[in-house]
């Protein structure tokens, strides 16, 4: 049986993936901070699916906590088939004003952590000639946001990374896939504190399972990036390319400002 290892498992997407790589009969890793959450999650998808789920209580922004990660599944003799790095967060508001540390932090889960796991993996995919990774990023990724600014530049850095990995391994068996959501019914603007008067402006909210389905879609089609939300979403990528960077970065001040 095939076994998937997915990133910030303990809710919103990262769990959303889990139920779906269960029912298709996959065995997982499943990777976040919250123990309970992981734990309940294993129980409900080994009873349901009679699969194996293995759970590994990381803060992925710590030092060595990818390498703890990868020699554990070395160590149990997991082969990964599927790598999906969802785990990510973001922080509103002025930069300058925000808590250093959690800037920080924004690169070395979004970023680092996302690079590191890779390229561990990879390599092992390249040797079975097959292997999939998804990488999840956003619609943020196509254009800078103030007051998001270093969540909209991490998630630049996942889309231009996931491109080019894509190229470099496509006709070696392994697909890899980025993966732009728009706004979704997560924890995810509680989690970076956005005023509500900011995320009421996200109208189109859409569905974890529709970023799921998305995936699956794309991954079949042998896409190096799909976009997973409204219409909205949709026309982001491509008035971000129409627009001078000046003004769209002017209008976004105005429209993400309290
Ligand atoms: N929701 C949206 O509108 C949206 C849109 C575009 C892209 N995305 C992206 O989708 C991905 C998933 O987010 P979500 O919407 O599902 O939000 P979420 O509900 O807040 O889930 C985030 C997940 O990441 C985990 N996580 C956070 N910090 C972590 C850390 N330091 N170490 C390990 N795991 C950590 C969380 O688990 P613990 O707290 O248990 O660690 C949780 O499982 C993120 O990369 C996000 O940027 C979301």
């Amino acid at each position: 049986m095939p076994t998937a290892l997915i990133t910030g498992a303990s809710g919103g997407i990262g769990k959303a993936f889990a139920e779906e790589y269960a029912a298709r009969n996959n065995n997982l890793v499943l990777v976040a901070r919250s123990e309970e959450k992981l734990n309940q999650l294993a129980s409900e998808l080994q009873a349901k699916h009679n699969v194996k789920v293995d759970v590994i209580v990381k803060d992925l922004t710590q030092p060595g906590s990818t390498l703890d990660v990868f020699n554990y599944t070395k160590n149990q003799g997991i082969t990964i088939d599927t790598l999906i790095n969802n785990a990510g967060f973001g922080d509103y508001g002025d930069f300058a004003e925000r808590d250093g540390e959690r800037q920080v932090q924004i690169v070395q889960l979004n970023v680092l952590a996302l690079v590191d796991l890779t390229h561990k993996y990879l390599p092992l995919m390249r040797q079975q000639h097959s292997g999939d990774i998804i990488n999840i990023a956003s619609i943020a990724a196509f254009q800078p946001i103030p007051y998001m600014s270093v969540y909209a530049a991490s998630k630049a850095f996942v889309l231009s990374f996931s491109e080019s990995l894509w190229a470099e391994n496509r006709g070696l068996g392994i697909r890899v896939l980025c993966v732009c959501p728009g706004p979704i019914d997560t924890n995810f603007f509680t989690a970076a504190k956005f005023p509500p008067t900011i995320a009421a402006k996200n109208t189109q909210i859409t569905k974890v399972e529709t970023v799921v389905k998305d995936t699956f879609q794309a991954l079949e089609r042998g896409e190096s990036m799909a976009v997973s939300g409204g219409l909205t979403s949709h026309l982001i990528p491509k008035l971000s390319r129409l627009v001078p960077r000046k003004t769209l970065v002017s209008v976004l001040e105005k429209q993400f400002k309290t």
